[in-house]
């Protein structure tokens, strides 16, 4: 039999595109971070392609770090609030999985559930979580305190956080809404299920006062690679979204995911990896070299280092000198995986402290791919038959253009060694990406494969 297995691919966007210094492109869409159309337009696209999903990072502050020279040259400080962004594609799109991060560090978990259980209603299926514990420290001056919550202590919470949301998406059986105008009767009150919650961090009885959703519950999507991070993502994450740029790491990394399954009574079948990828095409090598130097010809200096600065939660790089070594540094209470994994990239090849910040101006610590499509397919290929990932995020380094770009050159190549879908194969995303609908903890026997 042939092997069938597909590669499951988001459109990981970010409102100009992922390079620091995409929105000064000259055709990129400079203000896609207050503008619908171009969102919409680029939603679209993704759906052309027939991603699985749309992909949105979040962040509730403007990043704190840059020296007084880099402000006025960001382009990334404003946006759509993710969930009210992808409540409006429902509109324009069909097919697309609409998956936004939302942190379990400030929010609630009774208005996140709701909040994601209303757009897989509204989506028909289509939602997802990005379950993260920020990392942008800047979080915690906008809610209430002078100082980040300590990385520990975000996984203690997001754990009992994790549990309430999913609790919550439980309220309700699939059938409790009868709504006969001849009886009178609206719902089955046995079918109704109050959670009762009472932990270290919350307090929530509920029920939720949103229907279980199409898909029973919207995807769980996590990110956070530590070793609690990890062991967060074993216990409640469908989708493992991972930043990787070694093919033998991405190894160790998948195999270990799968491995901690076992301790929280799950099974590979209930879990993808996804590592992100930064893929600069070309119909030659040389026009992909091309395209990618002179993206990094805009980087200004002191974005380079503000943008180092915010990928690995430390400030002050701009006292050291540009052209020198890497300075030595102690532990992020930030985004830790990604400083440790560009510090020992910068480590590994010797790089000077401009040559992290130019490094890490696209892919941030993701896979970098720079080719013509079987180039980039045959790296993508290697990850994914040989145990590194089971599909990827894609990054578009500039919009709409680089994405353009991977639908009308990378896709067709995927098509064409059998590697990605021609059409979607079901309506909600679960379908899409072949995950099980998870049983209601309160009706165990029900778990059915879609
Ligand atoms: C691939 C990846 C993507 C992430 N995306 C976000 C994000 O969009 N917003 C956010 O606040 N935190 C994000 N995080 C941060 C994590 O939730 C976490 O706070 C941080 O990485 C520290 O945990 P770790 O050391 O386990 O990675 C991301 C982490 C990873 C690894």
């Amino acid at each position: 039999m042939p092997d069938r297995r597909m590669m499951k691919l988001g459109a990981f966007v970010h409102e100009t595109g992922q390079h620091v210094a995409a929105w000064r492109h000259p055709d990129a869409y400079a203000n896609s971070g207050t503008s619908f159309a171009e969102a919409a337009d680029v939603a679209r696209t993704a759906e052309r392609g027939k991603f699985d999903l749309l992909f949105l990072a979040d962040s509730a502050a403007v990043s704190v770090f840059g020296s007084p020279e880099s402000r006025g040259r960001m382009g990334k400080m404003v946006k759509f609030e993710p969930m009210t962004l992808l409540s409006a594609l429902t509109a324009v799109t069909t097919h697309l999985g609409l998956v936004a991060t939302s942190t379990t560090t400030y929010a609630e978990p009774y208005t996140l559930a709701r909040q994601f259980a209303s757009l897989d209603q509204i989506s028909g299926g289509r939602a997802g979580w990005n379950l993260v514990t920020s990392n942008n420290e800047a979080e915690a001056f906008n809610h209430g305190r002078d100082q980040h919550v300590a990385h520990a202590d975000r996984y203690d919470r997001a754990a009992e956080f994790a549990e309430v949301v999913t609790g919550l998406w439980d309220s309700w059986d699939d059938d409790a809404f009868i709504r006969d105008k001849a009886s009178g009767i609206y719902f089955d009150p046995a079918k109704m299920h109050v959670l009762n919650h009472r932990g270290k961090h919350f307090a929530v009885r509920g029920p939720l006062n949103v229907a279980r959703s199409p898909q029973g519950r919207p995807v769980v999507v996590q990110a956070g690679a530590s070793d609690t991070g990890r062991d967060l993502a074993a216990r409640v994450a469908e989708l493992v979204f991972t930043a990787q740029d070694q093919f033998d790491r991405a190894r160790e990394f998948y195999g270990d995911v799968m491995a901690r399954l076992a301790r929280h009574g799950r099974t590979q079948a209930e879990v993808k990896v996804l590592p992100g990828i930064y893929p600069v095409v070309g119909r030659t090598e040389a026009e992909a070299r091309e395209k990618y130097d002179y993206l990094q010809s805009l980087i200004h200096p002191s974005v380079g280092i503000a943008v180092l600065e915010h990928t690995i939660g430390v400030g002050g790089l701009d006292k050291y000198p540009l052209h020198g070594p890497v300075p030595e540094m102690g532990d992020t209470n930030g985004p830790l995986s990604r400083q440790r994994l560009l510090l020992e990239a910068a480590r590994r090849d010797n790089m000077t402290l401009w040559e992290l910040c130019l490094h890490n101006a696209g892919p941030r610590g993701h896979l970098l791919t720079i080719g013509t499509p079987a180039q980039i397919v045959d790296v993508m290929e290697h990850w994914f038959r040989d145990g590194a990932a089971d599909g990827f995020n894609v990054m578009p380094a500039w919009l709409p253009g680089s994405l353009e770009d991977f639908v009308d050159m990378v896709i067709p190549e995927l098509r064409r060694r059998g590697l990605f879908r021609t059409e979607y194969e079901g309506r909600t995303l679960r379908e899409n990406l072949g995950l099980p609908k998870p049983p209601s903890r309160w009706r165990p026997l029900e778990m059915v494969a879609q």
